[in-house]
Order: structure tokens, then sequence, then C-alpha cells
């Protein structure tokens, strides 16, 4: 029998630890203050970025909006961020990704600051957690150590393949995963035979973008099986990169979608956000 990991509950607990954190901090005179800058109303992004704000009302962290018209010059975005930046009540900066295609993603991202990136996207964030140093680390591979963790399941010496070489996912959750003195294998769209290396893994963690493409036959008996992904199948019902029917019986500890990794992402980006006090 396996075991449905249970994202929402963790992410939960999680939030009910931060929360009493948050009123410490502010017992002790200190406010928390996230700003959310969106460009354009992509109802996906719209959607993250609500359960982002409604997250920060519950656990008490203040909450600035800005919901920017699709057509705002990249100019205006960098003196909106670079406004944030200066402004010392503000701890944490978010632009929600994607961006409309006439601005520069990158150029946006490394011009928050390094203090105040929440979201764990500034190189000097990504290279602080490549040498292993302090740094914001990017929320949702955060939570799947969390998930793990919180699931009594063992990291240190087993092989981890994780198939998804993002800079979001895969490739954070690889240095995490090292990190946590794992053995690390990273899979993506020009790996060969990637069933016979993911059929290794003690843990696998799929961020790979593609409805329901790993099912029984890419997972060894007994397996911890992350599922990443979040997508609509041909009947409208949500689904991940894990085909769970298929799957889940072959392993021993698997994430639903949904349920599963995703209330975490929001989970992790709370803790960051407590962590950007100065
Ligand atoms: N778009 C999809 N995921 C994310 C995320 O984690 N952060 C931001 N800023 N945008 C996203």
């Amino acid at each position: 029998m396996y075991q449905i990991i249970d994202g929402k509950k963790i992410a939960q607990e999680i939030k009910e630890e931060l929360k009493e954190q948050v009123a410490a901090l502010k017992a002790d005179g200190k406010t928390l203050c996230l700003a959310v800058i969106q460009v354009g109303n992509d109802p996906a992004s719209s959607v993250y970025v609500g359960n982002k704000k409604k997250a920060c009302a519950y656990i008490g962290i203040d909450s600035l909006s800005y919901e920017l018209p699709e057509d705002t010059t990249q100019e205006d975005l960098l003196d909106l961020v670079k406004a944030l930046n200066a402004d010392k009540k503000v701890n944490g900066i978010l632009v929600q990704l994607p961006l409309p295609q006439h601005i520069d993603e990158e150029t946006i991202i490394q011009t928050i600051s390094p203090d105040k990136d929440v979201d764990g996207f500034h190189m000097r964030n990504v290279g602080a957690l490549c040498v292993g140093s302090k740094g914001f680390v990017s929320c949702t591979p955060l939570g799947i150590i969390q998930l793990l963790k919180r699931s009594q399941i063992e990291i240190e010496g087993k092989r981890c393949v994780v198939l998804g070489r993002s800079n979001i996912v895969g490739k954070p959750m690889s240095l995490l995963l090292l990190q946590e003195n794992g053995t690390v294998t990273i899979c993506h769209s020009r790996t060969k035979e990637i069933k016979e290396i993911t059929r290794q893994a003690d843990i696998l963690i799929v961020a790979i973008g593609k409805p329901k493409l790993v099912d029984d036959t890419y997972i060894k008996e007994g397996a911890v099986v992350i599922d990443v992904g979040i997508h609509r199948d041909e009947n409208n019902k949500l689904c991940g990169d894990v085909d769970f029917e298929k799957a889940a019986s072959h392993t021993s500890a698997i994430t639903p979608v949904p349920g599963g990794v995703g209330p975490m992402t929001i989970a992790m980006l709370m803790y960051n956000c407590v962590n950007a006090i100065n």
C-alpha cells in the first residue's frame, strides 16, 4: 500500500508555524510587507497572485498589489521595481511570471534587490544555493524538501532523479537534493533511455511539463514520486506530469494533483517572506 503525501495538510502546518512567528515579530514592533506585481491579466497568473495575497493575509503579512496593464513598458516596470527596492516598508518583491513578450524577464528578475527576492530567482541567490551559503531558494523545490522531510522520507544516500532542468524547479531541486546528501541525476528532453534512468530512482521528482507522461513503466517498485506538473486533462480535470492511476500502486509514496506540491509553493513563499525581515 502506498502513502499519499498530503501537501495541503503539510502546507497548512507550515502556515500555522509562520503565523505564530509573524505574531511574535509584530509583538516586537516589526511588520512584514510583500509587494506583488502582475502585468496583464493571464487567468492562471491571476489565480496564483490571488492565492499568494490570501496566504499573506492569513499569516499576517501586509501585501501591496500592483496590477499593471498588458502594454506596460519595460522602463515603467523597472522603475516600479527600483522604487520598491528603495522602499524600507517593503521586505519582499514578487513579479509574477510569465511577463508579456515585449518585456525581458531576466532583466526584471536581476533588477529586484537580492535581499527582497522572495522567489529566489536572482543570480546572487541562485549562486548562494550553488555554493551552500545563505539566500532565498526557489519556493517549489524548497517545498518539496519539506514534503519529504515532514513525511519522514530520508534523502541521504538515496538515488534521486529529477526530470526537468528549469531554473525555477529542476536545477534548484537538484542542488537541494545534493545538499541533503542524495545522489542526483538530472534528465531532460535530450536524455536518452530516460526510463532506464528513472527506474533506478528511489526518489523521482517529475517537473517536465507534459500531462500524465510518467506512468508505471518509469518507476521502480517502491519509489517515492513527487509530481510538480499541473494541467487540465481531456475531461477538463486537473492532472499532473504523472499518470496517478497507473503509477500510484508502484510507489511507496506519491503526491496527488491537486493537493500535493502546489500548496507547498505558496507556503514556502510565505516562509521566504518571513525570512526577508531585516
Ligand atoms: N509563475 C509560475 N510560478 C511562479 C513563481 O514561483 N514565481 C513567480 N514570480 N512567477 C511564477
